[in-house]
């Protein structure tokens, strides 16, 4: 049975991904799992400069998932490299790192450092708000094509172009992403969404607003990567709101190469993990020999 894809020149033993934000950097998940048994694992996005992230409450539950304002807290581009890349060897299963940036070029910046530091692929957290207009970057298909382009010349790292659902048509910001020389590009990241506590009257997060993630989202999420699967041809990695191994199968059949699990990995740290065996005991019932006859394989009747 053949469970190996591949995102550029990534290859990936199997295609379960732990999502951006939502896993650490790895090592804190390894009293759950071996992070070696996992496709992948995405880190916690992180910038040049240290983020001191949003005001509290970051984090606040809803209906069917949960919303979160974190505000990219990280400790910037030099502790990264000194503290937690050296670690990434040991983990025995490939990294990629999640970077944001303010420009074109910081991002490239950011991605030529991190080459230089022996990472090999890079996702670009393309959510962020654009300086110059102040969209997100990837509601604005010739921002995301300056970005990932300036990506593309600065590093030969694999690069996973991840797209905001929070725009009208997500398929032309897939296509200027592929355009530009994304190895493949994954989505959704988060929908913007808020809570209001009626007692106190006052929103139930510090920034207001946040991003919506978790079951309530998978429906949108997997409709949106079935448009963008139908228009690229690069590999879609999807995610929003994946929590057992038959919803990730929903994604690979409506054509990602991949998916990522993020929400899920707060409720049950071992959820990538029963996700991989569990697409292993589909393929096995169902006779299929490679999860690449899977990947699209949605009919219509
Ligand atoms: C607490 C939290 C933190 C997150 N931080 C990041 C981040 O730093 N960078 C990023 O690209 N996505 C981040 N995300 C978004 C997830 O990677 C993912 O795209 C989204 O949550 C949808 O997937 P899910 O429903 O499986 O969580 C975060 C999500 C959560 C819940």
């Amino acid at each position: 049975m053949n469970t190996e894809i591949f995102l550029g020149a990534l290859r990936l033993k199997n295609p379960v991904l732990a999502a951006s934000g939502t896993f650490g950097y790895g090592e804190e998940f390894k009293d759950f799992l071996k992070p070696k048994d996992i496709g992948a694992i995405v880190t916690k996005t992180i910038t040049f400069s240290p983020r001191q992230g949003n005001l509290p409450p970051r984090i606040t539950e809803t209906a069917a998932g949960m919303l979160n304002s974190i505000g990219l807290e990280n400790k910037g581009l030099d502790d990264f490299i000194k503290n937690k890349a050296p670690g990434f060897r040991k983990l025995k299963t490939p990294v990629i790192v999640s970077i944001a940036g303010d420009s074109p070029r910081e991002y490239g910046e950011l991605a030529k450092k991190l080459c230089a530091a022996g990472i090999s692929a890079i996702e670009l957290n393309l959510s962020c708000p654009n300086l110059k207009n102040s969209k997100l970057i990837s509601q604005d298909p010739k921002t995301t094509y300056e970005v990932v382009k300036a990506v593309r010349k600065a590093a030969k790292a694999a690069i996973i172009a991840k797209l905001t659902p929070n725009v009208t048509d997500i398929r032309e910001i897939a296509i200027a992403a592929e355009e530009a020389g994304a190895d493949s590009v994954s989505l959704v990241n988060t929908f913007l969404g808020m809570g209001i506590d009626v007692n106190t009257r006052r929103p139930r997060l510090g920034n207001i607003t946040g991003g919506l993630s978790g079951p309530a989202i998978k429906p949108i999420a997997l409709r949106m990567v079935w448009e963008t699967a139908g228009v690229v041809k690069i590999p879609v990695v999807g995610m929003g709101g994946i929590m057992t191994a038959d919803e990730a199968l929903e994604f690979i059949i409506a054509g990602a190469s991949a998916v990522e699990i993020g929400t899920a990995n707060f409720i049950e740290p071992k959820t990538s993990l029963n996700v991989v065996s569990g697409i292993k005991d589909y393929m096995r019932k169902n006779k299929i020999k490679d999860i690449k006859e899977l990947i699209g394989s949605i009919r219509y009747k």
